[in-house]
C-alpha cells in the first residue's frame, strides 16, 4: 500500500507520517517511510534552489528538476518496497508538483498526466489542510525562516489546488490540521484502517 501525506508547508504532515509508519510498524508491517523530494542530484539541487532567497529558476525548470527526481525515486524506492508488499509511507508526491508548481502557473492537469506516467498513484493521499497564515506563524515559531515557497499569497494558491484537488479524488481524505496533534494520529490511524486495512 502507498499512503501519501500532503498539505502545505507547517501543516505537520512529517510528524503525521511517522506516527503512522511508527503504528504500521508495531502492527507487525514491513514499512519504508520515504520523501519527496527524494536524494537524487535533481532533489539535492532542488533543496539547494529552494532554499534560494531569489527566484532563479523557471517554474517549468522546477517541473523538470521534481520530475526527474521523483522518477530515480519511484524506480529505486517506491516500486521496489510495493513489490515486495511492503508499506510506502511517503511525505509528498506529484499532488505537490501539481498545487505548487500549478500555483506558479503551469497547468495542473498537464502535471497529473506526465506524473502519472512515472508514478503510482497512492491508494490513500491524506491532506492536512491549513490557513497559510497559521501555517506562516507555526513556521517561524519553528525554525526562524522561510523559504520563497512559503510565501502567503503563494501559499493561498497552493491550499486552493490542493482543496481542488481532493475535491476531484477519491483516494483523498482531508484533515483539519488546526485540530490536536494527538486526535489528528488517531484519526490518520482509524482511517487508514478503515480505507486500506491496517494498522
Ligand atoms: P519539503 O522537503 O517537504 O519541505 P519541508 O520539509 O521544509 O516541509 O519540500 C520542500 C519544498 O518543495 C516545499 O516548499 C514544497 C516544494 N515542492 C514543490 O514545489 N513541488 C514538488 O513536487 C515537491 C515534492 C515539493
Amino acid at each position: 500500500m502507498l499512503i501519501v501525506f500532503e498539505g502545505i508547508d507547517g501543516s505537520g504532515k512529517t510528524t503525521l507520517a511517522a506516527d503512522l509508519a511508527a503504528r504500521l510498524r508495531a502492527a507487525g508491517h514491513a514499512v519504508i517511510e520515504t520523501r519527496e523530494p527524494w536524494t537524487s542530484p535533481e532533489g539535492e539541487t532542488l533543496r539547494r534552489l529552494l532554499s534560494q532567497a531569489d527566484r532563479t529558476t523557471t517554474p517549468r525548470q522546477e517541473f523538470d528538476l521534481f520530475h526527474a527526481d521523483r522518477r530515480l525515486h519511484v524506480a529505486q524506492v517506491v516500486r521496489p518496497a510495493l513489490a515486495r508488499q511492503e508499506w510506502v509511507v511517503q511525505d509528498r508526491t506529484f499532488y505537490s508538483t501539481a498545487a505548487y508548481q500549478g500555483a506558479v502557473g503551469l497547468p495542473v492537469d498537464e502535471i497529473l498526466r506526465s506524473s502519472r506516467q512515472i508514478a503510482p498513484e497512492p491508494d490513500l493521499v491524506f491532506l492536512l489542510d491549513l490557513e497559510p497564515e497559521v501555517a506562516l506563524q507555526r513556521i517561524e515559531r519553528d525554525r526562524g525562516s522561510s523559504t520563497r515557497f512559503e510565501r502567503l499569497a503563494n501559499l493561498q494558491r497552493v491550499r486552493q489546488l490542493y482543496r481542488d484537488l481532493a475535491r476531484r479524488h477519491r483516494n483523498f481524505v482531508m484533515l483539519d490540521a488546526e485540530d490536536p496533534l494527538e486526535q489528528l494520529k488517531g484519526e490518520v490511524a482509524s482511517l487508514c484502517s478503515e480505507l486500506v486495512g491496517a494498522p
